[in-house]
């Protein structure tokens, strides 16, 4: 029998993962027969498979306890990738704050804590358990920043506070994949908070394939050297308005990955995937 590993994903009606059928015939290439299984199956025998590759559950932000949950008792009966303490820390972007020096600026406000910080030209309040840009504003009105961080407070989470960084309208964010941790490909990113209509119009393309710069390279290595033992990170980084390179995420649960976008990418993804079973 060879090896049998399943792609986790979600029940997704509209078909948003298109990367099932690339990263599969990769694995195929490699050896590694994929199943294409749904976190909360509940038929799915996980023991049966030699590893199991958390890919797109793309519905466990409303669901998160249920989803550790899960793969806790995933990781009890077979390999885990992401491991589930790697998933358990990277589902909250708390994380950022032991990344802190590499990581954009960041004021907090938990539940129970006053929305205190400072003025700044445009802010972003976004909720630590988020995808899509979930429940995410951009605002020049500093009332309107607080009164988001006040509601998502009061809804028991943890709101971030952080500068609008207009870069990403024109360099654009940048995200480096890498597997088994080694650099695959880089993608620029399109905007997401955005109203320009030359962004909204494109069709929902999500990137295309850039060059990281020597300095974004080094710092992904740095906020990965911080994260050990992954299968698959995806380090997304912005810049300041010096210039310098900073984190905005690293995505170790159920980041989009790009395979589309270059070459080899899920030749390389699959070839970390063997090497690690
Ligand atoms: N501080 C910021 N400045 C500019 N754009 C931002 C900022 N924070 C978020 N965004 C935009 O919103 C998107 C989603 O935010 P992100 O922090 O990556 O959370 P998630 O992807 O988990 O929803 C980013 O890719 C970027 O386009
Ligand atoms: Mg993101």
């Amino acid at each position: 029998m060879g090896v049998s590993v399943a792609y986790v994903t979600y029940a997704d009606p509209e078909g948003f993962d298109d990367e099932k059928e690339i990263a599969l015939a990769a694995w195929a290439e490699a050896g590694i027969t994929g199943h294409i299984v749904r976190w909360d199956d509940p038929e799915a025998d996980w023991a049966a498979f030699d590893a199991v590759v958390v890919r797109t559950p793309w519905d466990y932000i409303d669901r998160r306890q249920e989803f550790l949950d899960w793969a806790r008792r995933v990781e009890s009966v077979t390999r885990l990738f992401n491991p589930v303490a790697v998933l358990e820390r990277n589902t909250d972007k708390t994380y950022l704050r032991d990344l802190k020096a590499l990581a954009i600026p960041t004021y907090w406000v938990a539940p129970g804590e006053a929305a205190d910080f400072p003025v700044l030209d445009e802010y972003v309040v976004k909720p630590t358990v988020s995808s899509g840009a979930r429940d995410t504003i951009r605002t020049r009105d500093r009332a309107e920043a607080q009164a988001h961080a006040v509601r998502l407070a009061a809804e028991g989470r943890t709101a971030m506070i952080q500068p609008y960084l207009d870069m990403v309208e024109a360099e654009g964010e940048t995200s480096l994949l890498y597997f088994g941790g080694r650099f695959s490909h880089a993608i620029r990113r399109i905007p997401m908070l955005t109203d320009n209509p030359l962004v909204l119009d494109r069709d929902n393309d999500r990137g295309e394939l850039r060059d990281p710069e020597p300095d974004q390279l080094a710092l992904a290595e740095r906020v990965l050297a911080e994260l050990p033992g992954t299968l698959y990170a995806r380090v997304d980084l912005v810049r300041l308005p010096d210039g310098s390179p900073v984190l905005i995420e690293v995505e170790l649960t159920e980041p989009y990955l790009f395979l589309r976008y270059a070459p080899d990418a899920a030749a390389n993804l699959a070839r970390a995937l063997a090497e690690a079973i």
